[in-house]
């Protein structure tokens, strides 16, 4: 017997490759289960709106490969008051949904858990770029957005190495260091710089220098967003060193194009398995994999945690950048 019998899915905040695969898996494992299953237009804005569709088989095809996401998303001030959260409530309750899962960042992940509280049952979903989500190890869509990171710096290397010159790349994360993180370990960046490290510019800009001396004549410095702008950094290393490296912001080119399989796979898993979680009674939970393990964590506690960085892969990356 489940304990929902129509539920709803909506995606909030900044948008993510492979949240069109997790709205896939909601819809189609609802309807395999034989629960009545509602799309929500632009996340909690389109709650308030009403603006709520029926979804079939056929309404999620062709978009497992698609960015972006069908049913939009938005940021909605008006959910963030105890009226706003009760209207949201009212509106799910009207069309008789029992269930929501939520798809999106820490913020979204708060407003499943003020919905919980009024009686409908939650499931958050971690869909963004950053991997900032703690309790799992990876985020939708981040293995996509370090891809493309990767990618960029492979052709400017080209272009770095042929002139030797310098290149400070601003990469996207928020206040998470993760994704300057991994495509820095991945496409060998000389520095990584990210908000959970203090680096001191000097020596980096020292380094360089020397660096440049001893016949390795380019260098990728890896500017995470968190730690400030890509073009402060590149004059703080021209004013210490000499070297004019050239900056490229990468911006929101990180979160379109067609996610990965890693992505895909992902998103499949977890919007079963919330689905399955929102059958058997659970609410107000986030689900996630760790160690390739399906997990759920109270919402409560993932929102008043702060992910761990991984220091081992930071040391690591850093030591094989020689
Ligand atoms: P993300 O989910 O990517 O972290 P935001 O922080 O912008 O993105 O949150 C998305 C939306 O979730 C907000 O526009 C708001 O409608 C809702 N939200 C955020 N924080 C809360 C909160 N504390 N209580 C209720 N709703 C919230
Ligand atoms: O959370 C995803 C993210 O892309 C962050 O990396 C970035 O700081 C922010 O959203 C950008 O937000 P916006 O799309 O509103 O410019």
């Amino acid at each position: 017997m489940s304990a929902v019998k129509k539920i709803a899915v909506l995606t909030s905040g900044g948008d993510s490759q492979g949240m069109n695969a997790a709205v896939r898996a909601v819809v189609r494992s609802a309807l395999y289960r034989g629960l009545e299953v509602f799309g929500v237009q632009r996340g909690y804005q389109g709650l308030l709106n009403e603006d709520l569709r029926q979804m079939d088989l056929r309404s999620v095809g062709d978009i497992i490969q698609r960015g972006g996401t069908i049913l939009q998303t938005a940021r909605c001030k008006e959910f963030l008051t105890p009226e706003g959260q009760q209207r949201g409530a009212e509106v799910l309750r009207k069309h008789g949904i029992d269930g929501l899962v939520v798809i999106g960042g820490d913020g979204s992940y708060q407003g499943a858990n003020k919905l919980s509280k009024l009686g409908i049952k939650t499931m958050g979903l971690p869909g963004t770029i950053d991997n900032d989500i703690p309790f799992t190890d990876f985020t939708i869509g981040f293995d996509t957005a370090v891809s493309i990171v990767v990618d960029a710096i492979n052709k400017l290397r080209d272009t770095m190495t042929s002139h030797e010159r310098s290149s400070v790349v601003e990469v996207m994360g928020r206040h998470c260091g993760d994704i300057a993180l991994y495509a820095g370990l991945a496409s060998g960046a000389e520095s990584i710089l990210v908000p959970e490290v203090p680096f001191d510019i000097r020596e980096i800009s020292q380094r360089m220098k020397e660096n440049f001396q001893n016949g390795k004549r380019h260098s990728i410095v890896l500017v995470a967003e968190g730690v400030g702008r890509g073009e402060d950094i590149a004059r703080d290393i021209t004013a210490h060193s000499g070297i004019e490296p050239r900056v490229t912001v990468l911006g929101h080119i990180q979160r379109g194009g067609a996610p990965t399989h890693n992505d895909r796979v992902l998103a499949s898993q977890l919007g079963d398995f919330a689905v399955q979680k929102l059958e058997e009674g659970d609410s107000a939970k986030a689900c996630g994999i760790l160690r390739g393990e399906l997990v759920t964590t109270d919402i409560d506690k993932v929102v008043s945690t702060k992910k761990a960085f991984n220091m081992d892969l930071y040391n690591l990356a850093i030591r094989l950048a020689q």
